[in-house]
């Protein structure tokens, strides 16, 4: 049979997901292991890590858990090598972690907070990019980075206007990164997801009006969930993607139109 002209597979691949263990980092980490690739997940918290390994491994790809927080260059340092150390390479990264501490106004967002915010994400996704650049660029065979911003970067929120500045730093990280390293065969690329059903947002979803205007105002009448996130981070690693870097695609159900 002829290979496929649109290849989803990860066949061989090893992945990278921070934030793997829960939300919509967990969908990915599983979906990427159902196209094929063995997948490093890191996140702070012991118990969901290993439930987060276990549903990798179901799929029947390898899963290391590697206990991480992605505000500390070390361990960021520390899951690069360990993941080739105990997968062998590093294909695939999924910079997935992010955080809003606070809501209010942002002229009440204190130093510290805003420090927060930007140390986890904007700079971590500098450092971990990196890091994992350069893994690439020792087995020569290039790779795809995808970081998770957030429809926040693309229209400002009043509410947590910070996280809307962190996410619009990452989208343009992403097209500085895709324009640097496309050179060495490394594609860079943004999902930006609306209102999703995850613990993050559940301040979000769970207040009866804050899920109406967004239910109302998205053209596919709902919020999203965490799996629905998957199938574009699986395109956008695989060779089904192999033109496409500097792109943040927009997944909202149709909110922002
Ligand atoms: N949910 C939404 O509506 C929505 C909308 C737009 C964009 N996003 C973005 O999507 C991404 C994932 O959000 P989510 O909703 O899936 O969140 P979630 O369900 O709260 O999951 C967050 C994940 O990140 C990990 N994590 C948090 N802080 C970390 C740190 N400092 N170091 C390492 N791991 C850390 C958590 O594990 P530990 O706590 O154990 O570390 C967990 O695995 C974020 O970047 C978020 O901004 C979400």
């Amino acid at each position: 049979m002829n290979p496929p002209i649109a290849d989803f597979s990860l066949e061989g691949k090893v992945a990278i997901v921070t934030g793997g263990s829960r939300g919509i980092g967990r969908s990915i980490s599983i979906a990427l292991a159902q196209a094929g690739a063995d997948v490093a997940i890191a996140a702070r918290k012991p118990e969901a890590l290993t439930e987060a390994r276990l549903a990798v491994e179901a799929t029947g790809r390898r899963a290391i858990e590697v206990p991480t927080n992605v505000r500390v260059n070390e361990d960021l340092r520390d899951l690069v090598s360990e993941t080739q150390t105990r997968l062998g390479r590093v294909d695939v990264l999924v910079n997935n972690v992010g955080t809003t501490p606070v809501f209010g106004p942002i002229q009440d967002l204190e130093e510290r907070a805003w420090d927060v915010i930007m140390n986890t994400n904007v700079k971590a996704a500098h450092l971990l990019s990196n890091a994992v650049r350069e893994a690439m660029l020792e087995h020569g065979e290039g790779g795809s980075i995808i970081n998770v911003s957030s429809v926040g970067g693309l229209r400002a929120s009043d509410v947590i206007g910070g996280y809307s500045v962190s996410k619009a730093a990452l989208i343009m990280l992403t097209q500085v990164q895709a324009k640097t390293w496309g050179q060495d065969g490394i594609r860079v690329n943004a999902i930006a997801p609306g209102l999703i059903q995850t613990d993050f947002a559940r301040t979000l979803w769970e207040d009866d009006s804050t899920r109406g205007r967004a239910e109302v105002e998205a053209a596919l009448r709902r919020i999203g969930q965490p799996d629905e996130m998957a199938g574009a981070v699986v395109y956008l690693a695989s060779p089904a993607a192999s033109f496409v870097t500097g792109q943040t695609l927009v997944l909202d159900g149709g909110r922002l139109i």
